[in-house]
């Protein structure tokens, strides 16, 4: 299942007409029927030292985009290669529009959740996140992931990075001491207040427990001093940033569950842990008998690789801050849209521009998580279907407000229609018939011009002319569903669409049998029309599936160069058709 074709393709390396229509044809059929942001530097680190050298100018800010960084805990699954999947789109579509785009994923490796599973293994903390963090490499390699950056927690550019945001949330009087008592969730690593846990009881073992209501995990009561953040403080700046935002959490009920909970549930924020009971983190600087709050630090990995705080004044945003967008799930929400923008709004920080959280895939019926074990690993996935395949089906499948699910039948499903019969259906059509050359057609269409596209069969012109406009409008469609909804699985429909509706002109015109017939022209430029589709599709599905495109593009012949945004537009280049790589013996239809 590696190829768009059939099973003997699997083995494919990777790597206007327009003709003016002969008057008063008419398509066979039609004939017989009789119908026709910034801060300057740090004043409160003297040195900072080992931030990596990169470059930094005057540009236009770079466009941003994050994936959650991933617990250790245990091994990814699909859930994760989801997250990562998304924001690599994104990243692509943007290079494919020709901007310098960054893309940042890594690993969360601090807090009580690791210290446990590390104490579990018996093996040291830093031991433990070694390893684990290598899987989250080696998952983002096979996913194709084009990140510039794999983050670790444990970096040291990012311990200095979290210190001296600490201090200046010290300086700047958001921190202070106090006694905390409450619920402290360690498989979510979130204090609840009373009113979000409830009483439970474990259906294995009949024991009862205390569980946050939201996310069904054991909670356990802690007290204990510690330091909190004055997140209550900033309540009406982030108010007034959400109501001038409204679009900023997608989707839309999302951010209306964001304005409600900081309106009726807001509370400072406990940032830090007493290291007896913490020591696996960033110690807070000048007090080291308390260790940083494991979201706090985690929240500021995408300020590090943003290269905060060593901006130069005027080129703050030289490495893209701030982010264009936070992909996320939806279980993390909260942190990401109340906490982060509370603790950049402290620093006078400019704050993401968007941020989209998807929902969770499920397995039979429960949300697929390490801890219920539920799992799909995704390199098996990958090494089944193929990674483009896993890509599509991802995107095709996954839920944005919904939540979606996983099921080996729908991703064969998936593939059958949409690359098998869809794009890989296509191509052979247009590609493999001994009955024209698509180079020719390519080159006649140009010198012709399309304009003089009519003709008396009615019917099958009105379906030229709609392939012809879907073609034309695909791109700009894809970019409102990527730019403005931040939906690249509805711009990846709109995409398909056009590639089906090429394969129901030719089913329906069967322009082979045209030729056969002697309408030779009248097949041309359903070909044309056929194969530009399919050219713009190719050069739109780059970011959903870079080496399945990349080999489609290469079968039609398309130039390296001729492969960005601008070229997805309906005619617009008449180089193409003579495929660079072998085609397999031709055939006819
Ligand atoms: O929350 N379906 O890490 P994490 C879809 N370290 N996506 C899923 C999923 C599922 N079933 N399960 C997980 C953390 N994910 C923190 C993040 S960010 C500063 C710190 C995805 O390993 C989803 O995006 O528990 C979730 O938010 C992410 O994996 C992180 O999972
Ligand atoms: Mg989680």
């Amino acid at each position: 299942m590696q190829g768009f074709l059939t099973a003997s393709a699997l083995k494919l390396p990777r790597s206007s007409l327009h003709t003016a229509i002969r008057a008063g044809w008419v398509c066979f059929s039609c004939r017989r029927n009789g119908a026709l942001r910034p801060t300057t530097l740090p004043s409160y680190r003297r040195s900072f030292s080992s931030s990596p050298a990169r470059r930094i100018d005057a540009a236009p800010k770079p466009y941003y985009v994050t994936t959650p960084i991933f617990y250790v805990n245990a091994a990814p699954h699909v859930g994760h290669l989801y997250s990562m999947v998304l924001a690599d789109v994104f990243k692509r579509w943007e290079v494919l529009k020709g901007r310098q785009a960054y893309l940042c994923t890594g690993t969360d490796e601090h807090g009580m959740k690791v210290q446990r599973a590390a104490e579990l293994q018996e093996v040291p903390p830093k031991i433990f996140c070694d390893g684990n963090a290598e899987t989250f490499m080696d998952l983002a390699q096979k996913a194709n992931m084009s990140n510039d950056y794999f983050i670790r927690t444990t970096d040291p550019d990012h311990r200095e990075t979290v210190e001296f945001f600490w201090g200046r949330l010290r300086e700047r009087g958001y921190i202070y001491e106090s006694k905390h008592e409450g619920w402290y969730c360690v498989s979510d690593e979130a204090f609840y207040p009373e009113n979000m846990v409830e009483k439970r009881v474990n259906s294995m073992t009949g024991k009862p427990f205390i569980a946050s209501i939201e996310t069904g995990n054991e909670v356990e009561w802690t007290e204990e001093r510690n330091y909190h953040f004055r997140l209550t403080d900033l309540r009406d700046r982030l108010l007034q940033f959400y109501k001038e935002n409204p679009q900023w959490v997608v989707p839309a009920s999302r951010m209306a569950d964001v304005v409600s909970w900081v309106q009726n549930n807001l509370e400072d924020l406990s940032v830090s842990r007493p290291v007896s009971r913490l020591n696996w983190g960033i110690p807070v600087p000048d007090d080291p008998s308390q260790t940083i709050y494991v979201w706090v630090d985690a929240l500021i990995n995408y300020l590090t690789k943003a290269g905060y705080p060593m901006w130069t004044p005027g080129s703050e945003n030289a490495l893209g801050w701030p982010a264009d967008v936070h992909i996320i799930g939806k279980d993390i929400v909260r942190f990401h849209c109340v906490y982060w923008p509370g603790l950049l709004l402290a620093l006078d920080l400019p704050l993401p521009k968007r941020v989209l959280s998807h929902g969770h895939w499920m397995m039979d019926s429960r949300k697929m998580s390490k801890s219920i074990g539920n799992v799909v690993n995704p390199f098996f996935a990958i090494d089944r279907w193929g990674v483009d395949t896993m890509r599509y089906f991802m995107i095709y499948n996954g839920g944005i407000s919904q939540d979606s699910d996983y099921d080996n039948s729908f991703i064969v499903e998936r593939y059958k229609r949409g690359l098998q019969g869809g794009v890989g259906g296509l191509l052979n059509r247009v590609t493999r018939s001994k009955a024209w050359n698509v180079r020719s057609i390519i080159q006649k269409a140009h010198e012709g011009g399309y304009n003089a596209l009519v003709g008396e069969c009615e019917p099958m012109q009105t379906e030229i002319t709609e392939l012809r406009e879907a073609t034309d409008a695909l791109s700009l469609k894809a970019l409102d569903f990527f730019e403005e909804q931040l939906n690249p699985g509805r711009a990846l429909k709109e995409i398909m669409e056009v590639v089906f509706q090429a394969n129901r002109l030719l089913q329906h015109t069967e322009p082979w049998n045209l030729v056969k017939r002697g309408e030779v022209e009248a097949a041309h430029q359903i070909i044309y029309h056929a194969a530009e589709a399919l050219r713009v599709a190719g050069i739109l599905l780059q970011p959903f599936m870079p080496e399945k495109s990349a080999g489609l593009l290469d079968r039609l012949g398309v130039d390296q160069g001729q492969r960005s945004f601008d070229h997805a537009r309906f005619d617009s280049d008449s180089a193409y058709g003579v495929s660079t790589v072998p085609l397999w013996g031709r055939r006819t239809e």
